[in-house]
């Protein structure tokens, strides 16, 4: 469970991440990953990661959910949660971190694993000082 998201929202996104990564394509790194998001509408979407045989191409499970929720005309999110098949959980990368703060720069963050070890925090801590909409559109957010 989680204390910066409501229990029984957090068993559905935990749930989303799982299966998501059940359907990663990874064929390269074997890694698979899903993640899940809380979005602004209170609906949750989900991703794997979708790798490509060129290797730059690989867009990561975050990316993937924020998307699809993007996609489906969400434009704010509340919560990720991020499910790695280790030992140990897995934070989002820099490139996720940035674009999960273009619609979520408040977003708890919680990153999931095959043991029952959790890491919880929220963006702004793993993305300090970040650049984000309000530096180029005066009044866009925040
Ligand atoms: N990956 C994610 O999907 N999310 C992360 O937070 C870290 C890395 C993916 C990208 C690539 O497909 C594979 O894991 C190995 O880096």
């Amino acid at each position: 469970m989680s204390t910066l998201i409501p229990n029984r929202v957090c068993t559905r996104l935990e749930k989303t991440a799982r299966e998501a990564a059940a359907r990663a394509y990874a064929p390269y790194s074997k890694f698979r990953v899903g993640a899940a998001v809380w979005a602004g509408s209170g609906k949750i979407y989900g991703g794997g990661n979708v790798e490509n045989a060129s290797y730059g191409l690989c867009n990561c499970a975050e990316r993937t959910a924020v998307f699809t929720a993007l996609a489906a005309g969400e434009r704010t999110l509340k919560a990720v949660v991020v499910y790695t098949p280790t030992a140990k959980p897995t934070a989002p990368c820099g490139a996720c971190r940035q674009v999960l703060n273009e619609f979520g720069p408040s977003a708890a963050v919680l990153s999931i694993c095959d043991t029952s070890a959790r890491l919880e925090t929220t963006l702004e801590s793993l993305l300090p000082m970040a650049f984000g909409p309000e530096r180029l559109v005066p009044g866009m957010r925040r």
